[in-house]
């Protein structure tokens, strides 16, 4: 039974997952390295928390919420902690020495979780004693509102565990997607990656502006944010990091695209710097950005590399059709799944955008096999009444 909940890291993540599981009743420690952190981390749930209470999504009042949460720059209040949500920075050696640090502190039978978006879960576990009881969940920024919450076994842990933490994530209140196995980014950020990556080339190769490409994710596929727009919200750094670790893994062939790092190398790592692709009213204060009602830009060849991933992932038997389609729901805001969009936009125009950006050097873009079996298939989406579902007429 989990009562208690650590946090281990109080910045953009680690404070809202803590806000999550508090105002979700469990009692709640937060452990990060100075008191500024904390502080700050004090300030952004109780804001975040005000809001919620005055749009009455929440009952319970803000102060009473903070009273079950407890802050400390010692791990000392992780001792009867029964399951650790670990969220500090995407280093490898800064993680293991955390997961190290809760397996000597935390009861033999606490569930040590990571909120790593790129770190394999199997090299975080080895730096314990009870690899089976170390799992990834991964939440989506803002925690108090994305429902998704990825949940991803490495090879040690057990399916004991596994059905805890899920359990733990309905509590929580959240939407769990379980990947069958561990794949390098995920299943959200493999998806991610595919759109960053058709957005950066189309601007590379002069097919499009930024604000075209983020005018139809936002006007025409009808996306919450542009492509653009979401990697300054999520930070280039983390998405530059991220293309890194997923092409690094040998499991995705690369873009060739050099927009991002250079963002990165000029220190404008997006809405955390007030800078990025589009310029923010402050450091770490996000507006909606301005952008043409019109463009040019073909929502299907946008789409195109992404729904590619998602046939390779299908393929791979790592998720089906169906919970891609929640992870882009729940942890993306899309007003609907990417592949129900690719089924209305016609499986047989995105192949085609597809084989035409290969045929111009670009091997990511090679149509997967299930893709090519569809369309073979005659299964090209809604109009011919099978794609990645069944449609009935
Ligand atoms: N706490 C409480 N409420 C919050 C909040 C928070 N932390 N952040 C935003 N809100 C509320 C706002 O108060 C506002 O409420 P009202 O509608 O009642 O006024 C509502 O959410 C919408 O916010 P805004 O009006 O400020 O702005 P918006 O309409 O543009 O919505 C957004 C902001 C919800 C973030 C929306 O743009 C969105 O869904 N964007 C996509 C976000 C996304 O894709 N996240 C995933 C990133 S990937 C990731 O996290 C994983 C990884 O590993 C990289």
């Amino acid at each position: 039974m989990i009562k208690k909940i650590g946090v281990v890291g109080a910045g953009t993540m680690g404070h809202g997952i803590a806000e999550v599981a508090a105002i979700s009743g469990f009692r709640v420690s937060v452990v990060d390295i100075s008191w500024d952190f904390l502080n700050r981390a004090k300030e952004r749930i109780l804001d975040s928390l005000k809001k919620l209470y005055e749009k009455k999504s929440l009952l319970e009042k803000p102060e009473e919420i903070l009273n079950r949460m407890e802050f400390s720059t010692s791990y000392e209040i992780m001792r009867d902690a029964d399951f650790v949500i670990e969220a500090v920075p995407e280093l490898i050696e800064l993680k293991k020495n955390v997961f190290k640090t809760l397996d000597e502190i935390t009861p033999r039978h606490t569930i040590l979780a990571s909120n790593t978006s790129s770190i394999p879960i199997s090299i975080i576990a080895e730096s314990t004693k009870r690899p089976e009881k170390v799992i990834g969940m991964h939440f989506f920024n803002p925690p108090p509102i994305m429902k998704l919450v990825e949940i991803v076994p490495s090879k040690y842990t057990s399916e004991e565990v596994v059905n805890i933490t899920i359990d733990l994530a309905k509590k929580m209140g959240k939407v769990p997607v379980r990947l069958k196995v561990e794949v390098p980014g995920f299943v959200s950020n493999r998806i991610f990656l595919r759109l960053m990556q058709e957005a950066c080339r189309e601007v590379e190769d002069g097919e499009a502006t930024i604000e075209e490409v983020d005018s139809t994710a936002r006007n025409k596929l009808k996306l919450p944010m542009g492509i653009f727009e979401l990697s300054d919200y999520v930070g280039l750094d983390v998405a530059v990091d991220l293309w890194k670790v997923i092409i690094s893994s040998g499991t995705a062939e690369d873009v060739k695209c050099s927009l991002f790092q250079k963002k990165v190398d000029a220190k404008e790592l997006g809405v955390k710097s007030g800078k990025g692709f589009y310029t923010y009213p402050a450091a770490g204060k996000y507006k909606k950005v301005e952008l043409p009602a019109s463009s040019k830009v073909d929502p299907a060849r946008l789409i195109s590399l992404a729904v590619n991933e998602s046939a390779w992932l299908i393929q791979n038997k790592i998720v089906n059709a169906k919970e891609i389609d929640i992870v882009m729901i729940y942890g993306f805001n899309f007003p609907k799944g990417l592949l129900e969009m690719a089924d209305e936009l016609g499986l047989d125009v995105i192949y085609n955008h597809l084989k035409d950006i290969y045929s111009k050097g670009y091997k990511a873009y090679k149509p997967n096999d299930l893709l090519e079996e569809m369309i073979k298939e005659g299964k090209i989406g809604k109009k011919s009444g099978k794609g990645f579902y069944d449609y009935k007429s």
